[in-house]
């Protein structure tokens, strides 16, 4: 465990002690909650007067229950201590309504079992035999009406939490810490020597698939980003599900509307999961459709388009597919023929572009008058990356790939489990025919079409050369899932959140995942392998791993799903690596519980989730030090991180604290087996969440300085660590913790790397251990440069010294000789 724990280990300690001192020593306390249930667990004590005061700051725990950050709410909440076992039981509402409840437990107000949910009338069952005196009481706080229990609390146990508090406000500013104090942090210091010496012979084996990278469908990632399909809502299938005032008819429009109307139909569609088409009535002729883009439509001079669509019309005739400029230029046109009547079929031409255009339209034009039915109208440029078909965005996907991923997990994050259980990423419904997906409402407040599906991911993968990593939902919903679902589960029907899938729906969620392995790797003889094979690849892709869960909470709930799913994949297919989950933090109920889980279960590796500030990395470089490593004990996937500062910025500040962790999991990397940074793209002006590796709009795309830090480490990766010492001309705190160092061998070239980080303001001449001729690629710059790009010198380092730039990310590869 890390110094943190041990920190918490020894204020824990201190409970035991206070649980001994006698009631003279007790106070009567307050217990509530305040600010509409989002303050979570408060505590006051009385004043002379009788009035309550709140104990500041004070806040025990809150609830988990229900979507993001101040939805979370905790109503009246019930604090009692067993008289059996002396725990905290806390009960409390998580609606307004008071229908549904949540139970918590606690030895020392600190630590806190993972949460329950019920139906509140049958909330108490979960505490057991435990009896409890305990008084409710209705009062008034700082003039809010409040409502909680009073009890009596050795005082003991009052200064131990307010010591406990003092220790995390003390850590928290310390994890503020920024480099804007590193004028006064390092003054007086003007150069730093440092000097490394390895011991060869100490040399460990570690993970070859350390650095990968995460797709999540957030940001626009897919459509409208690394998806080339250029039409929104090609297939008429956006609804106000996906956003309340959106509808089937989103992005389109009638080029003149005199001339005649359009409705939405779902009679006779193409598929059954594409109900919705858009039935075109041309009164005059020279109406037609038009479609504006993901924020307009950027076509390149001179590049080639493929336009398909989906046509139906009582006759034959022929239609005008044109690409137009804001100023009504035409910018390229083909003709589409229909020579059959009242049938759907897949019309199909090419467009070449006359001329750049960065916002223009696209608009389909019958010839003839009368009724045209539409859909899946595709505009796809012909020169997606590596010329696939339906295939991705080519200059998205080069800058993909100049990160040698090892590894590519998809499809999240929060999609892969989805807003509820109805929304849970239900892969087979992304493969197949074009016409044939389900779409589906993106819990990031859009639409995915999910023409970028399971198979288009494990193409990727196979383009550049990474290892497919598919995520699944372990049979429950995201832990922040705020919609109801189809059914209820332990009597809580109003809710999506810590619902499962219920039991008897549990063998088909499992087949399914089975599938999947058989779809990636079965001979073309099986169902699902023959399915692949229909998708134009024979050739199994090759799936070593599967994700089973996203963060989730380390409920009853999940670990019920989890275990049946995990028993499953071992007894079917037992060489697949199965990744669990342990919840979204670095700490508290579910982090530890989940690795009590996974330690018990023998889960060959858990996914860990932090975004925390450059502080907490600068200052947490020990994080894995202590986890037990060596045959059988459960690996690591820090599946999601990424630097936060205040302002959400992609600077060099923040870059420059990832690179310095990374060195720390370098070394760790006998226990770490894989990481990856998240969120990885982000449309410009349609992003739910910063920071991101990669911006883009329609025509450019913005590299962040951490992109330049994956991409360093990606493309230095080793498979063996070299141990080594570091000796520093001083021995100031604040310097060793910003200094960060770590050699590695590739076994496949015979290069040794040596990765350096410097978050300090000054230089540091750094001995190596090694001298000759190295390639060294430097990020450097001031802290809060946002533009940074790595470069890359040919450095002769014969005399054995480096020296390193003041905040910079050196990367020197020695080759073998
Ligand atoms: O990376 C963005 C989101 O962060 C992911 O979807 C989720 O897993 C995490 O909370």
């Amino acid at each position: 465990m890390s110094l943190h724990h041990l920190a918490l280990g020894l204020i824990v300690g201190t409970a035991i002690f206070a649980k001994a001192q006698t009631a003279n020593d007790s106070i009567e306390i307050f217990t509530y909650s305040t600010n509409d249930g989002t303050s979570g667990l408060k505590i006051a004590t009385r004043k002379s007067s009788g009035e309550w005061r709140p104990i500041n700051d004070l806040r025990l725990v809150g609830s988990d229950f229900g979507a993001w950050g101040s939805q979370k709410r905790m109503y009246k909440p019930h604090l009692r201590r067993g008289k059996e076992s002396g725990l905290w039981h806390l009960t409390f509402d998580v609606l307004p309504d008071g229908s549904t409840a949540g139970y918590t437990s606690s030895p020392d107000l600190i630590n806190w079992t993972v949460q329950e949910y019920r139906h509140a009338n049958e909330i108490e069952k979960l505490i057991g035999e435990d009896t409890f005196d305990f008084d409710t009481l209705k009062d008034s706080i700082d003039g809010q009406a409040v409502e909680g229990t009073i009890l009596n609390i050795e005082k003991a146990e009052i200064e131990r939490l307010k010591a406990y508090n003092n220790y995390r406000e003390g850590l928290a500013a310390k994890y503020n810490e920024s480099c804007d104090a590193d004028r006064w942090r390092f003054a007086g210091i003007d150069s730093i020597e440092m000097s490394l010496t390895l011991d060869p012979k100490a040399a460990k084996p570690i993970s070859d698939r350390l650095f990968g990278i995460f797709f999540e469908d957030i940001n626009y990632a897919a459509d409208g980003g690394l998806y080339a399909e250029l039409v929104r809502n090609r297939d008429f299938e956006f609804s106000s599900e996906d956003r309340h005032n959106w509808h089937a008819l989103e992005a389109w429009a009638l080029t003149d509307s005199t001339k005649g109307n359009v409705e939405i139909s779902e009679v006779n569609p193409i598929h059954n999961n594409n109900r919705h088409y858009a039935r075109l009535s041309v009164a005059r002729k020279g109406l037609g459709l038009t479609n504006s883009g993901f924020d307009g439509i950027s076509i390149k001079r001179g590049d080639r388009y493929n336009i398909s669509a989906f046509v139906r019309a009582p006759q034959k005739g022929s239609y005008k597919v044109a690409l137009i400029s804001p100023d009504g230029e035409k910018i390229g046109e083909c003709r589409l023929n229909l020579d059959v009547e009242n049938e759907w079929v897949n019309l199909a031409g090419i467009i070449k572009a006359k001329a750049d255009c960065a916002n223009a339209t696209l608009t389909i034009t019958p010839e003839k008058t009368g009724v045209h039915d539409f859909d899946m109208i595709s505009l796809m440029p012909e020169d997606t990356y590596n010329g696939r078909e339906n295939g991705l965005r080519r200059d998205l996907a080069l800058v993909l790939a100049d990160l040698k991923p090892s590894f590519v997990r998809f499809p999240g994050g929060c999609v892969a489990h989805g807003d509820g259980v109805d929304n849970i990423y239900d892969w087979k419904g992304s493969i197949g025919p074009l016409e044939s997906r389900t779409g589906k409402r993106n819990l990031w407040g859009y639409h995915q079409t999910r023409g970028l599906g399971f198979h288009e991911y494990f193409l990727m993968c196979e383009d550049f050369g990474a290892s497919p990593l598919p995520v699944l939902a372990a049979g429950v919903p995201c832990q922040n899932s705020s919609r109801p679902s189809h059914h209820s589960i332990d009597g809580l029907s109003s809710h999506g959140q810590q619902c499962g899938i219920p039991m008897d729906e549990m063998p088909a969620y499992i087949q399914d995942i089975l599938d999947l392995i058989e779809y990636a790797n079965g001979y073309i003889t099986t169902e699902w392998g023959a399915k692949r094979a229909a998708a134009g690849h024979p050739e199994p892709f090759g799936l070593k791993m599967i994700g089973i869960g996203n963060e989730d909470l380390i409920t009853e709930a999940f670990k019920e799903r989890f275990g049946m799913i995990f028993d499953a994949i071992k007894s079917a297919y037992p060489k697949i690596e199965v990744i669990g989950s342990v919840g979204p933090f670095y700490e508290g109920s579910d982090y530890t519980e989940g690795w009590e889980y996974a330690r018990k279960n023998r889960i060959p590796v858990v996914d860990e989730h932090y975004y925390v500030s450059p502080g907490w990395l600068i200052h947490n470089g020990h994080f894995y030090d202590s986890y037990p490593r060596g045959e059988g004990e459960t690996k690591v996937y820090l599946g999601e991180y990424a630097s936060h500062r205040p302002d959400r910025q992609s600077d060099l500040e923040a870059a420059l604290s990832d690179a310095l962790y990374l060195t720390n999991v370098e070394r760790n990397a006998d226990v770490v087996a894989m990481t990856s940074y998240a969120p990885l793209l982000a449309k410009k002006n349609h992003t739910q969440w910063r920071p991101d590796l990669i911006y883009f709009d329609n025509e450019s795309i913005t590299l962040t300085p951490d992109y330049y830090v994956q991409k360093m480490y990606g493309n230095n990766a080793g498979d063996l660590y070299l141990p080594n010492e570091r000796h520093l001309s001083t021995d100031n705190p604040d310097v060793a913790c910003r200094l960060g160092q770590s050699i590695v061998v590739d076994s496949k070239s015979g290069d040794t790397i040596i990765k350096l980080v410097n978050l300090t303001p000054t230089t540091v001449s750094t001995t190596l251990p090694l001298t000759g001729p190295a390639e060294v690629t430097i990020l450097s710059g001031k802290p809060s440069d946002e533009d940074v790009k790595e470069s890359v010198i040919n450095h002769d380092v014969t005399d054995g010294v480096y020296i390193q730039p003041p905040y910079s990310f050196s990367v020197l590869r020695f080759k073998s000789l």
